[in-house]
Order: C-alpha cells, then sequence, then structure tokens
C-alpha cells in the first residue's frame, strides 16, 4: 500500500490543536518565530538588518531582513488569516429555559450551523482582567467539554427528515452549560479559570470550540480533519516558508501578514482592511534610510501571496461546482480567479504563480466558481486595493469550507510551503 509522507501533516497537527481562537494562534506562531530567532519589536524600536516581528490581538506580522536588503527592495509577502467561523459568548450570556442554564451565544462569520451540534465543546479566548494600575490582557483555555448543542431528536420533528433541519441562529445554538441549581455565572467561571476575583472580570472574547484533536484521516492516511484548516492552515505553512527563506536571503525582504476578522470583512484594527502591511514596510525603509522613490520602487517589485482554503470538488455536490476546474485534494495548490475581483490573481501574478510552483516542483490547480453562483473572497482584493502592489489568491483545496471540522490532503500543504518558499526567495 502506499505510505503517503505525513511529516508536514504531523507538524500541523499540534498547531491546530494549540489555536483554538485567532489569539491563540498567535502565540503559536509567536513560539515557532521565537524558536527561529525572531524577535517582538511590538513594543520596541524595529532595526536593520533582522528577523522580527509584532502583533496585536489575533495579528502578527514578521519579516526577515539581510544586510544587503536596500529600502527601495521589494517585499514577498504571504498573507492569511486567523480568524474561523465559530460561535462567541454574548456579554450578557446568562440565559435559561425549562430548567437548563445555557450561554447566550453570537454567530460569528458563516458558521456551517449543524457542524456544531452533539460536539463537545471546550471554551477559550482572551480577558481582560482588573490590575492595581489597570487592566491586563489575559488569554484562557479550559479543554474540558462544558458546552454543548444537541440536536432536536428525529421524532420531535417531521420537517428533519424530508429536509433536513432548519437552525435558526438565535434560537438553536444556545450552549446548554448546566442544571440552574449548581451552574455557576459566567463572570464566576471565568474568574476562577482566571484564579482572579469576579469583579476583577471586565470583559471577554470568548469562544466554544470542538475538542477532536487534529488527524490524519482516510485508508490510505491521505487526508487531513481539523477545525480551523481555513485558514490556520495557511498561516502556519507561512511561518514554516518565512524561516525557511531567512535561512536563503534572496534580493526581496520575505513576510507574512496574519489578520484577524476575515470572515467578517476584514474592517478592523487587526483586519486586512488597516494598513499593517504598509505601515510595517515603512518602518522598515525608514530603518533603511529609504525616500518616497525608494517605496514607490519597492511597491513595483512587491508580491503578495494571498493564501487561504481552495473549494475541492465536492463528489456528492459536483454540480456545484464549475465542471472545466474540478479541484482534486492532494493534487497540488490551488490558484483562485475571479473575473469580479472576489479573487486578486490577474494574468501577471498568475504566471508568477506558476513560476513558483515549477521552482518548487509542484503540482498546482486553478479554480473559478461557477460563474451564476456568487464567489467567496480573501484578503487579497483588499491587501491589492489598500498597497497598490501584485497580489495573487492561491490555496490549498479542502472540503465541509467553515464546518466546525474541515478536511484537506496531506500532501498539499507540503507543496504549498514550498511554493511560498519559492516566492519568498525569487
Ligand atoms: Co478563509
Amino acid at each position: 500500500m502506499h505510505q503517503p509522507d505525513l511529516t508536514v501533516a504531523n507538524a500541523l497537527l499540534p498547531r491546530f490543536d494549540a489555536s483554538p481562537t485567532p489569539y491563540h494562534a498567535v502565540q503559536t506562531v509567536i513560539a515557532q518565530l521565537t524558536a527561529a530567532g525572531f524577535v517582538d519589536v511590538s513594543e520596541s524600536a524595529a532595526s536593520v538588518p533582522g528577523r522580527q516581528f509584532w502583533h496585536d490581538g489575533g495579528a502578527l506580522i514578521a519579516w526577515a531582513t539581510a544586510p544587503d536588503h536596500t529600502a527601495a527592495a521589494g517585499y514577498r509577502i504571504v498573507g492569511a488569516h486567523t480568524d474561523s467561523p465559530n460561535l462567541r459568548i454574548k456579554p450578557n450570556p446568562e440565559t435559561q429555559s425549562t430548567g437548563w442554564k445555557q450561554l447566550g451565544v453570537e454567530v460569528y462569520g458563516g458558521v456551517l450551523l449543524n457542524s456544531w451540534l452533539d460536539r463537545d465543546l471546550g471554551l477559550a479566548g482572551r480577558a481582560v482582567v482588573r490590575t492595581p494600575d489597570g487592566a491586563a490582557t489575559r488569554l484562557f483555555r479550559d479543554d474540558r467539554p462544558i458546552l454543548r448543542v444537541p440536536q432536536l431528536a428525529i421524532h420531535l420533528d417531521d420537517d428533519i427528515r424530508a429536509t433536513g433541519l432548519k437552525l435558526n441562529q438565535q434560537r438553536h445554538m444556545v450552549p446548554i452549560w448546566g442544571g440552574l441549581a449548581e451552574t455557576p455565572d459566567f463572570r464566576t467561571y471565568l474568574a476562577d479559570a482566571l484564579d482572579v476575583d469576579a469583579d476583577q472580570v471586565l470583559s471577554w472574547d470568548a469562544m466554544p470550540f470542538d475538542l477532536t484533536p487534529a488527524a490524519v484521516v482516510g485508508l490510505n492516511q491521505e487526508f487531513i480533519a481539523s477545525a480551523r484548516i481555513d485558514n490556520q492552515l495557511s498561516c502556519f505553512l507561512a511561518v514554516d516558508a518565512l524561516i525557511q527563506a531567512a535561512d536563503q536571503p534572496g534580493s526581496r525582504i520575505p513576510m507574512i501578514g496574519l489578520f484577524d476578522h476575515e470572515e467578517v470583512g476584514s474592517v478592523s484594527a487587526t483586519g486586512a482592511a488597516a494598513p499593517l502591511l504598509s505601515s510595517t514596510i515603512a518602518r522598515i525603509q525608514e530603518q533603511l534610510g529609504g525616500s518616497a522613490e525608494d517605496a514607490a520602487r519597492s511597491r513595483r517589485d512587491t508580491l503578495v501571496i494571498s493564501a487561504d482554503g481552495a473549494h475541492a470538488t465536492h463528489p456528492n455536490y459536483a454540480d456545484r461546482h464549475e465542471p472545466d476546474h474540478q479541484i482534486h485534494l492532494n493534487a497540488g495548490p490551488v490558484l483562485k480567479v475571479n473575473a469580479n475581483q472576489r479573487y486578486a490573481t490577474d494574468a501577471i501574478t498568475a504566471a508568477a504563480f506558476e513560476l513558483a510552483c515549477e521552482a518548487a516542483g509542484s503540482p498546482m490547480q486553478r479554480f473559478v466558481t461557477r460563474t451564476d453562483l456568487r464567489c467567496g473572497s480573501t484578503i487579497g482584493p483588499a491587501t491589492a486595493a489598500l498597497m497598490g502592489v501584485a497580489v495573487l489568491d492561491a490555496g490549498c483545496p479542502q472540503l465541509a469550507m467553515h464546518s466546525a471540522r474541515e478536511m484537506c490532503g496531506v500532501a498539499d500543504p507540503g507543496h504549498f510551503a514550498a511554493v511560498m518558499h519559492e516566492a519568498m526567495i525569487a
């Protein structure tokens, strides 16, 4: 039997498991960058040359400058997003019904609601706690199965058999928190988890997550099943590629931009619609003694790979896909094209991607959505518009995008990281 190479997959699984929220994803990335000699310049001056990063909540920018990089050097950037559709605890979460204590949740992004039912849910996020000199942000994570959204029994709804369960975001996704008598209110629970007093808990960004660990699955160990493949997969591959590129400096400056809030349109202080890449580049160019003229040269010579999940063709819904652009798992990273600029790729940047795939010895596939269906989008178009630089959209093929448990191939991530690497050192 064919034994696939699971090196890349096995390195990914623990990173998915370590990252139940965008904030935890950034911490996962920071641990890897720090081990590779990157220095946190969030609170201190950047300097050149150097391997550096800054971070804020669910966003992180990292780069590596070498001694012969000039202010006019172009950038080779991989952009991705740290957030995934999920459920988020409301500010006044206490609610109850028929003798149950429940926690009110908002639905974040385009969640496949059914995929969250009957799962053992932990809870993670960040909280701001009162301190003697003001307030401090603390990450928290509870790996116990403390929340659950049970589905309705099939006997109780005639429609389920015929058309499937119709789920209302407000009424049907409210997790059970426990019995009335014994269950603490949420603030008390959180204070306990953070080891502070309840009146110290000021606020939170808290999200249930599926406790099922990421796994290699399939008879031939061909697939990865995990939460948050969209888009932590691209984030982790971007970090791998950057760390490798830092050891092999070319004439361009390798950089990664990991952003929050893509799933809700990117418009936030830590989203791709904020000028985080441009301001970081301006910061580096000033360190390199650059002028506005250098900045213009640099912009002309910059390429961004907007890395995000791509739809593989679903065998049970083949008619939902463009018949002449079928996409398969383990057949290589996918270049995404949309004439209406839902993806930023054009002929020029498509060619750059094809050449990077050739250099990496990677297969590649080309995706367009059916022209009578609405196309998804990415950080690509916003990044192109904000920076005025060349951008392409590409990603690993996957099934069940926005499910609580998604699926991709074991071979594509290694290929995509190699393509990112080739692009960075070109
Ligand atoms: Co995505």
